[in-house]
Protein backbone atom coordinates (compact mmCIF):
# COMPACT_ATOMS: atom_id res chain seq x y z
CA UNK A 1 0.00 0.00 0.00
CA UNK A 2 1.26 3.91 -0.94
CA UNK A 3 4.36 5.87 -0.99
CA UNK A 4 5.87 4.06 -4.16
CA UNK A 5 6.93 5.84 -7.15
CA UNK A 6 5.44 4.83 -10.32
CA UNK A 7 6.03 5.50 -13.65
CA UNK A 8 2.96 4.78 -16.00
CA UNK A 9 2.99 5.27 -19.89
CA UNK A 10 0.10 6.47 -21.87
CA UNK A 11 -2.26 7.68 -18.99
CA UNK A 12 -3.86 10.06 -20.99
CA UNK A 13 -6.97 7.53 -21.63
CA UNK A 14 -8.40 4.10 -20.82
CA UNK A 15 -6.99 1.65 -18.20
CA UNK A 16 -3.41 4.24 -17.99
CA UNK A 17 -5.49 6.89 -16.67
CA UNK A 18 -7.05 4.90 -14.07
CA UNK A 19 -3.90 3.25 -13.00
CA UNK A 20 -2.78 6.70 -12.83
CA UNK A 21 -5.97 7.27 -10.39
CA UNK A 22 -6.13 4.72 -7.85
CA UNK A 23 -2.54 4.48 -7.58
CA UNK A 24 -2.60 8.20 -6.23
CA UNK A 25 -5.86 7.00 -3.79
CA UNK A 26 -2.85 4.43 -2.41
CA UNK A 27 -1.22 7.59 -1.41
CA UNK A 28 1.32 6.50 -3.97
CA UNK A 29 3.73 9.26 -6.36
CA UNK A 30 3.11 8.98 -9.73
CA UNK A 31 4.76 9.86 -13.03
CA UNK A 32 2.01 10.16 -15.69
CA UNK A 33 2.79 10.16 -19.24
CA UNK A 34 0.95 11.92 -22.11
CA UNK A 35 1.48 12.62 -26.07
CA UNK A 36 -0.67 15.78 -26.43
CA UNK A 37 -2.37 18.10 -23.54
CA UNK A 38 -5.39 18.81 -25.98
CA UNK A 39 -6.59 14.93 -26.04
CA UNK A 40 -5.15 14.52 -22.25
CA UNK A 41 -7.86 16.37 -20.74
CA UNK A 42 -8.55 14.00 -18.14
CA UNK A 43 -5.06 13.66 -17.20
CA UNK A 44 -4.52 17.07 -16.54
CA UNK A 45 -8.12 17.80 -14.78
CA UNK A 46 -6.78 14.84 -12.42
CA UNK A 47 -3.52 16.46 -11.43
CA UNK A 48 -5.01 20.18 -10.77
CA UNK A 49 -6.03 17.87 -7.49
CA UNK A 50 -3.45 15.26 -7.11
CA UNK A 51 0.00 17.42 -5.88
CA UNK A 52 1.34 13.72 -6.52
CA UNK A 53 0.54 13.26 -10.07
CA UNK A 54 3.47 14.49 -11.79
CA UNK A 55 3.06 14.91 -15.87
CA UNK A 56 5.53 13.91 -18.46
CA UNK A 57 5.64 14.77 -21.76
CA UNK A 58 6.33 10.60 -23.75
CA UNK A 59 5.92 9.24 -26.83
CA UNK A 60 7.47 5.65 -26.82
CA UNK A 61 7.91 5.81 -30.55
CA UNK A 62 10.67 8.35 -29.92
CA UNK A 63 14.09 7.30 -28.46
CA UNK A 64 14.31 11.39 -27.91
CA UNK A 65 11.19 11.62 -26.37
CA UNK A 66 12.23 8.81 -23.99
CA UNK A 67 15.32 10.20 -22.57
CA UNK A 68 13.75 13.66 -22.60
CA UNK A 69 11.34 11.74 -20.33
CA UNK A 70 13.84 9.97 -17.84
CA UNK A 71 15.49 13.01 -17.32
CA UNK A 72 12.89 15.09 -16.42
CA UNK A 73 11.76 11.88 -14.27
CA UNK A 74 15.52 11.97 -12.82
CA UNK A 75 15.31 16.06 -11.86
CA UNK A 76 12.45 15.10 -9.65
CA UNK A 77 12.89 11.49 -8.10
CA UNK A 78 16.00 9.57 -6.97
CA UNK A 79 14.15 6.38 -7.76
CA UNK A 80 11.64 4.59 -9.19
CA UNK A 81 9.64 1.79 -7.88
CA UNK A 82 7.35 0.31 -10.24
CA UNK A 83 7.05 0.86 -14.60
CA UNK A 84 3.51 0.08 -15.96
CA UNK A 85 4.63 -0.18 -19.91
CA UNK A 86 0.92 0.49 -20.58
CA UNK A 87 0.99 2.48 -24.43
CA UNK A 88 -0.06 0.44 -26.82
CA UNK A 89 -2.44 0.40 -30.01
CA UNK A 90 -4.16 -2.24 -32.02
CA UNK A 91 -5.14 -2.70 -35.08
CA UNK A 92 -7.85 -5.20 -35.81
CA UNK A 93 -6.78 -5.82 -39.43
CA UNK A 94 -6.21 -9.76 -39.70
CA UNK A 95 -3.27 -11.30 -41.76
CA UNK A 96 -5.13 -10.75 -45.44
CA UNK A 97 -5.60 -7.21 -44.55
CA UNK A 98 -2.77 -6.08 -42.34
CA UNK A 99 -0.43 -3.32 -43.78
CA UNK A 100 3.13 -3.31 -43.49
CA UNK A 101 2.93 0.39 -41.92
CA UNK A 102 0.56 -0.80 -39.17
CA UNK A 103 2.63 -3.84 -38.41
CA UNK A 104 5.55 -2.23 -38.09
CA UNK A 105 3.89 1.04 -36.05
CA UNK A 106 2.38 -1.46 -33.65
CA UNK A 107 5.53 -3.02 -33.08
CA UNK A 108 7.21 0.01 -32.60
CA UNK A 109 5.14 1.18 -29.83
CA UNK A 110 4.15 -2.09 -28.43
CA UNK A 111 7.53 -3.44 -28.41
CA UNK A 112 10.40 -1.21 -28.89
CA UNK A 113 8.68 1.46 -26.86
CA UNK A 114 8.39 -1.20 -23.72
CA UNK A 115 12.06 -1.92 -24.62
CA UNK A 116 13.10 1.20 -24.65
CA UNK A 117 11.36 2.74 -21.69
CA UNK A 118 12.77 -0.24 -19.56
CA UNK A 119 16.23 0.19 -20.29
CA UNK A 120 15.80 4.08 -19.73
CA UNK A 121 14.07 3.56 -16.91
CA UNK A 122 16.55 0.98 -15.12
CA UNK A 123 19.27 2.98 -13.79
CA UNK A 124 16.07 4.51 -11.28
CA UNK A 125 14.54 1.16 -10.37
CA UNK A 126 17.77 -0.13 -9.38
CA UNK A 127 17.62 2.37 -6.84
CA UNK A 128 13.51 1.60 -6.09
CA UNK A 129 12.19 -0.50 -3.30
CA UNK A 130 11.27 -4.15 -4.69
CA UNK A 131 11.24 -2.74 -8.11
CA UNK A 132 9.01 -4.05 -10.83
CA UNK A 133 8.49 -3.85 -14.52
CA UNK A 134 4.78 -4.67 -15.37
CA UNK A 135 4.19 -5.21 -19.17
CA UNK A 136 0.84 -4.78 -20.44
CA UNK A 137 0.14 -7.83 -22.42
CA UNK A 138 -2.50 -9.38 -23.54
CA UNK A 139 -4.30 -12.95 -24.21
CA UNK A 140 -4.12 -11.79 -27.71
CA UNK A 141 -0.93 -12.76 -27.54
CA UNK A 142 -0.54 -16.07 -26.45
CA UNK A 143 0.67 -18.66 -28.65
CA UNK A 144 -0.82 -21.45 -26.44
CA UNK A 145 -4.23 -20.03 -26.61
CA UNK A 146 -3.87 -19.55 -30.47
CA UNK A 147 -6.80 -21.91 -32.36
CA UNK A 148 -8.23 -22.65 -28.50
CA UNK A 149 -10.49 -19.86 -28.25
CA UNK A 150 -12.17 -17.72 -30.46
CA UNK A 151 -10.13 -14.85 -30.39
CA UNK A 152 -8.00 -13.95 -33.02
CA UNK A 153 -7.89 -11.33 -36.15
CA UNK A 154 -5.56 -8.80 -35.05
CA UNK A 155 -2.53 -10.20 -36.37
CA UNK A 156 0.10 -7.44 -35.50
CA UNK A 157 -1.38 -6.78 -32.03
CA UNK A 158 -1.14 -10.75 -31.53
CA UNK A 159 2.19 -10.96 -32.55
CA UNK A 160 3.45 -7.33 -30.82
CA UNK A 161 2.30 -9.06 -27.21
CA UNK A 162 4.04 -12.64 -28.37
CA UNK A 163 7.12 -10.23 -28.73
CA UNK A 164 6.68 -7.97 -25.29
CA UNK A 165 6.15 -11.18 -23.35
CA UNK A 166 9.53 -12.63 -24.62
CA UNK A 167 10.67 -9.41 -23.65
CA UNK A 168 9.21 -9.88 -20.28
CA UNK A 169 10.96 -13.24 -19.63
CA UNK A 170 14.11 -12.54 -21.34
CA UNK A 171 14.51 -8.95 -18.96
CA UNK A 172 13.35 -10.73 -16.04
CA UNK A 173 16.18 -12.91 -16.20
CA UNK A 174 18.72 -10.16 -17.21
CA UNK A 175 17.44 -7.67 -14.73
CA UNK A 176 17.71 -10.18 -12.09
CA UNK A 177 22.12 -9.12 -11.17
CA UNK A 178 20.00 -5.77 -10.83
CA UNK A 179 17.30 -6.85 -8.33
CA UNK A 180 14.38 -5.64 -10.46
CA UNK A 181 11.13 -7.77 -11.63
CA UNK A 182 9.60 -8.15 -14.97
CA UNK A 183 5.60 -9.24 -15.56
CA UNK A 184 3.38 -9.31 -18.11
CA UNK A 185 -0.55 -8.54 -17.48
CA UNK A 186 -3.14 -9.19 -19.13
CA UNK A 187 -5.98 -6.37 -17.73
CA UNK A 188 -8.77 -8.78 -19.26
CA UNK A 189 -11.04 -7.45 -21.99
CA UNK A 190 -11.99 -3.74 -20.85
CA UNK A 191 -13.86 -0.99 -21.70
CA UNK A 192 -11.72 1.53 -23.19
CA UNK A 193 -11.56 3.41 -26.85
CA UNK A 194 -9.39 0.06 -27.06
CA UNK A 195 -11.62 -2.53 -25.72
CA UNK A 196 -14.72 -1.02 -27.30
CA UNK A 197 -18.50 -0.99 -25.55
CA UNK A 198 -18.67 -4.60 -25.72
CA UNK A 199 -16.01 -5.46 -23.27
CA UNK A 200 -16.30 -7.01 -19.97
CA UNK A 201 -14.97 -5.01 -17.85
CA UNK A 202 -15.51 -1.26 -16.24
CA UNK A 203 -12.06 0.37 -16.70
CA UNK A 204 -12.20 0.81 -12.47
CA UNK A 205 -13.15 -2.70 -12.38
CA UNK A 206 -10.19 -4.29 -14.22
CA UNK A 207 -7.41 -1.60 -12.98
CA UNK A 208 -8.40 -2.52 -9.51
CA UNK A 209 -8.11 -6.45 -10.05
CA UNK A 210 -4.42 -6.28 -11.44
CA UNK A 211 -3.70 -3.40 -8.13
CA UNK A 212 -5.22 -6.33 -5.82
CA UNK A 213 -3.10 -8.94 -8.15
CA UNK A 214 0.16 -6.79 -7.94
CA UNK A 215 -0.47 -6.72 -4.42
CA UNK A 216 -0.90 -10.08 -3.53
CA UNK A 217 2.10 -11.02 -5.82
CA UNK A 218 5.31 -13.06 -4.30
CA UNK A 219 8.12 -10.47 -3.85
CA UNK A 220 10.13 -13.75 -6.04
CA UNK A 221 7.43 -13.58 -8.77
CA UNK A 222 9.35 -12.63 -12.08
CA UNK A 223 9.11 -13.20 -15.26
CA UNK A 224 5.38 -14.70 -15.46
CA UNK A 225 2.50 -14.11 -17.19
CA UNK A 226 -0.95 -13.69 -15.42
CA UNK A 227 -4.36 -12.29 -16.08
CA UNK A 228 -6.23 -10.03 -14.10
CA UNK A 229 -8.19 -13.01 -12.68
CA UNK A 230 -4.80 -13.90 -11.00
CA UNK A 231 -4.50 -17.16 -13.50
CA UNK A 232 -1.31 -18.12 -14.95
CA UNK A 233 -1.88 -17.66 -18.91
CA UNK A 234 0.19 -19.78 -21.40
CA UNK A 235 3.20 -18.08 -23.00
N1 LIG B 1 -8.73 -2.62 -23.39
C1 LIG B 1 -8.52 -3.93 -23.44
O1 LIG B 1 -9.49 -4.71 -23.54
C2 LIG B 1 -7.12 -4.48 -23.37
C3 LIG B 1 -6.98 -5.87 -23.38
C4 LIG B 1 -5.70 -6.42 -23.30
C5 LIG B 1 -4.60 -5.59 -23.21
N2 LIG B 1 -4.76 -4.23 -23.21
C6 LIG B 1 -3.53 -3.41 -23.15
O2 LIG B 1 -3.62 -2.45 -22.11
C7 LIG B 1 -2.91 -1.27 -22.47
C8 LIG B 1 -3.82 -0.06 -22.33
O3 LIG B 1 -4.94 -0.23 -23.19
P1 LIG B 1 -6.24 0.71 -23.19
O4 LIG B 1 -7.38 -0.20 -23.43
O5 LIG B 1 -6.23 1.60 -22.02
O6 LIG B 1 -5.98 1.53 -24.54
P2 LIG B 1 -6.45 2.98 -24.98
O7 LIG B 1 -7.67 3.40 -24.22
O8 LIG B 1 -6.49 2.96 -26.47
O9 LIG B 1 -5.24 3.92 -24.48
C9 LIG B 1 -3.96 3.74 -25.02
C10 LIG B 1 -2.99 4.65 -24.32
O10 LIG B 1 -1.70 4.45 -24.92
C11 LIG B 1 -1.18 5.70 -25.32
N3 LIG B 1 -0.27 5.59 -26.45
C12 LIG B 1 -0.50 5.04 -27.67
N4 LIG B 1 0.59 5.16 -28.45
C13 LIG B 1 1.53 5.82 -27.72
C14 LIG B 1 2.85 6.27 -27.97
N5 LIG B 1 3.45 6.09 -29.15
N6 LIG B 1 3.51 6.92 -26.98
C15 LIG B 1 2.92 7.12 -25.78
N7 LIG B 1 1.67 6.74 -25.49
C16 LIG B 1 0.98 6.09 -26.45
C17 LIG B 1 -2.41 6.53 -25.64
O11 LIG B 1 -2.06 7.90 -25.67
P3 LIG B 1 -2.84 8.99 -26.61
O12 LIG B 1 -4.05 9.42 -25.83
O13 LIG B 1 -1.84 10.06 -26.80
O14 LIG B 1 -3.20 8.29 -27.88
C18 LIG B 1 -3.32 6.13 -24.51
O15 LIG B 1 -2.99 6.82 -23.33
C19 LIG B 1 -2.41 -1.49 -23.91
O16 LIG B 1 -1.07 -1.92 -23.88
C20 LIG B 1 -3.31 -2.60 -24.40
O17 LIG B 1 -2.71 -3.36 -25.42
C21 LIG B 1 -5.99 -3.66 -23.30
Amino acid sequence: MGMKRILITGASRGIGLELARQLLKEGNTVYGTYRNKNSSKNLFQLAENENKLQLVCLDVNSSESIKSAIRTIEENSPSLDQVFNNAGILDWNSLKQISVDSFKEIYETNVIGAFQVSQGALPLLQKGKDPLIINLSSRLGSIGLRGETQLGGAIAYQCSKAALNMLTKQSSIDYLEYGVRVISISPGWVKTDMGGLEAKYEVPESVKLILSLLENLPTHSTGIFVGEDGETIPW
